[in-house]
């Protein structure tokens, strides 16, 4: 223990669970005395770190996150703690601290261009200090914060709103001056929340459901099953489609191809013995597919490499036995793990063609089940040599590949990075996107029609041309890396992709990854499913937070273990409508705070979608105004999650929020 300059008696139950540090401050005092200093030091690594969350790996005591020696811009730094953005650590003092001092940056060993953090420190839920955004390479900066009064301090590591990639940061020499108790990490656990389904259940009428309009190319195969409430049996019926599709008016399945490119505005019928309904929907036959934000299912979460054949078409069952199609689900995506494993050679047969691994035995035979239900099927590969499980990925067979899923019949394709870095060539923009155009363009040539999802990570500021290549880009790194801190990870992941707002449009969407809701399985070990951890109120926030946010709504937890709180949260059509309503616009951001987040999303027939999200550890009165709405005549709101209209608006909207909660409303102007 190398504590110096202390001064300190601490009661005996101010003592800290901190064995090293007790003593050693012990010792200090000792010595403080003797030298008749009035202040004592900690490092920070040497306070307990496990509360310490990071993006990836674990923070490290006096070593890089990777355990190398701590560097910053070619200093060296024997003491100091390496951690990984997003991360932080809330540290309880009791107002007595003096000073808090590091130096900061992206720690040498990153080597990676592409590596940029950002550094904040907070106490009492104010920013007292922020780094700005740090590069690889650059020399530590200076960070030294005045504690004087401050309980609760949080040091924070935020991606710089570009991905994590390679984001290893260091607080080198960090290190707190105190008079009282010493600074202690502490992890704050989120009080019982009863799982509360605020939706109440679809009615036994008809009700359709699911996007408004469809994109689809000339001649392309048109596969799409009318997502409808209300008791079975139902009889569908569509007026005005355009010539070469039909409905089967049993299943509600449309199939067929549209020859000519155009927008056909057909009109959509349902009934059952208790009633009818109708509704509007426009195809619109051209170059642009996803007019909506996809929605479907993803196996990452939840099977990892444990995914097989036999799950996948289990998946597509429960999709429709749960209802969720019902309510616009469509996509069953096979994530990583589906090709041979690196050392299970051969690879591809003798035409190049990639082979599916053993638990994978009829990939056309998967695709054509899943069709046969009216839903579509998604896979995964990579640019690179390897996906990032290690299986064989895409590269220098791209064109056989783009034409071999198409012919098995596949859907979607999520495309990721993983391994490319190392065939690149180079990190700048060209050679960024090079590999997804040049899959774009194969798969353009495909006879049908399949999604384009760009993982990766946020690179070359994606959202800016990610549109150009495809249909959605993933904006960050991995959700499930997102360790909880002050917030849980999908705030943090949301946060960043609602900077993007401006970027999506029809057919073109940032993606902030999967809704890990429900049973989940722990992305860091790829493990077994269990309970989300997630309080019901964080999950209202989640589902609430995509919508406006236009986001993919691929659920990635188990299809199997659905519970009716989940069901819920998944399915509320009018929550729904907002993620895919067909103005497509994402939500804007009205406000952020360190307690609030207020997002704004237009709608197609001049309402408005509106999401109080309170970010503080209680209940809290959040208001919006006329003004801040940019509304001045007669309008009416309306609560999404329990369906229910609260009147007229008021000059000022205020609302009681709870804890990590959302008040998400739609209001309608009255003309
Ligand atoms: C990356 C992606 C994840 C998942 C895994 C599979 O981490 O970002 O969404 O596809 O690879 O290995």
């Amino acid at each position: 223990m190398t504590t110096t300059n202390r001064f300190t008696v601490f009661p005996l139950q101010a003592r800290p669970n901190l064995g090293r540090l007790w003593l050693g401050a012990v010792a200090g005092t000792v010595l403080g005395a003797a030298l008749g200093v009035h202040a004592a030091t900690v490092r920070l690594d040497e306070l307990d770190l496990t509360a310490m969350t990071a993006g990836w790996g674990k923070p490290q005591p006096n070593l890089s996150i990777t355990q190398k020696p701590l560097a910053l811009g070619g200093v060296k730094f024997e003491h100091g703690v390496g951690t990984h953005a997003e991360s932080d650590v809330m540290i309880s003092l009791d107002g007595k601290a003096k000073w808090f001092t590091a130096k900061v940056g992206v720690d040498d060993h990153a080597s990676n261009a592409v590596a940029s953090v950002e550094f904040i420190v907070s106490g009492d839920d104010r920013e007292l200090w922020r780094s700005g955004v740090c590069h690889w390479g650059e020399p530590p900066r200076e960070c030294r914060v005045k504690l004087t009064g401050v309980k609760s301090l949080e040091l924070e590591v935020t991606d710089a709103d570009d991905g994590n990639k390679n984001d290893h940061a260091d607080w080198a020499d960090a290190a707190f001056a105190f008079a009282g108790a010493p600074p202690q990490t502490v992890k704050t656990l989120a009080p019982a929340e009863a799982a509360v389904i605020l939706t109440p259940p679809a009615p036994r009428e008809p009700r359709l459901n699911g996007p408004k309009v469809y994109g689809v190319r000339p001649g392309s195969p048109f596969l799409y099953r009318l997502p409808c409430t209300g008791a079975r049996p139902l009889l569908f019926r569509a007026d005005d489609l355009p010539e070469g599709l039909t409905l089967d008016y049993t299943s509600g399945i449309i199939t067929g191809k549209v020859a000519t490119a155009g927008t056909y505005r057909a009109t959509l019928f349902a009934r059952n013995a208790f009633g009818s309904t109708r509704r509007e929907f426009r195809i619109v036959v051209g170059n642009q597919l996803a007019l909506t934000p996809p929605m479907g299912w993803n196996s990452w979460y939840i099977h990892y490499n444990r995914v097989t054949e036999a799950t996948m078409r289990d998946a597509a069952d429960q999709m429709i036995a749960s209802g969720m199609a019902d309510f616009g689900y469509q996509y069953v995506n096979i994530d990583d793990c589906w090709m041979k494993q690196k050392g299970d050679v051969p690879y591809r047969d003798t035409n190049g063609a990639v082979l599916p691994n053993w638990n994978f035995p009829d990939m056309p035979g998967l695709a054509a089940y899943i069709h046969a239900k009216g839903l579509k099927a998604g896979l995964y590969t990579s640019p690179g040599p390897w996906t990032c499980g290690g299986y064989v990925g895409a590269y220098q067979h791209e064109a056989t590949d783009a034409r071999e899923f198409a012919d098995w019949g596949f859907d979607f394709l999520k495309y990721d990075w993983c391994s490319y870095g190392q065939v690149a060539g180079g990190s700048d923009l060209a050679h960024l996107q090079r590999p997804y155009q040049l899959m774009a363009g194969e798969l353009q040539k495909q006879k049908r029609d399949l999604v384009f999802n760009l993982c990766q990570y946020g690179m070359g500021d994606v959202w800016n041309w990610g549109g150009e290549v495809g249909n959605s880009w993933r904006t960050t790194g991995d959700l499930g890396l997102a360790r909880d801190s002050r917030l849980p990870g999908f705030y943090h992941i949301g946060f960043s992709n609602a900077r993007h707002w401006a970027n999506a449009r029809p057919g073109a969407w940032n993606d902030p990854d999967y809704l890990l809701v429900g049973w989940v399985g722990d992305a860091h070990g790829m493990g077994q499913g269990r309970p989300t951890t997630l309080t019901p109120n964080e999950q209202y926030s989640y589902l609430s937070l995509w919508s406006l946010m236009a986001a993919p709504l691929i659920f990635s937890g188990d299809l199997a273990r659905l519970d009716a709180f989940t069901l819920n949260l998944l399915c509320n059509a009018e929550v729904i409508a907002v993620d895919q309503d067909p103005l497509g616009r994402q939500g804007k951001i009205l406000r952020q705070t360190r307690d609030e987040f207020v997002l704004v999303k237009p709608l197609e027939d001049g309402a408005l979608a509106v999401g109080l999200f309170n970010l503080a550890a209680h209940p809290r009165t959040m208001t919006v105004t006329e003004d801040e709405l940019g509304l001045s005549g007669p309008a009416r709101v309306r609560d999404l999650w329990r369906q229910k209209e609260l009147g007229a608006l008021a000059r000022t909207l205020a609302v009681e929020v709870p804890r990590h909660g959302v008040a998400l409303m739609r209001v309608q102007p009255l003309k």
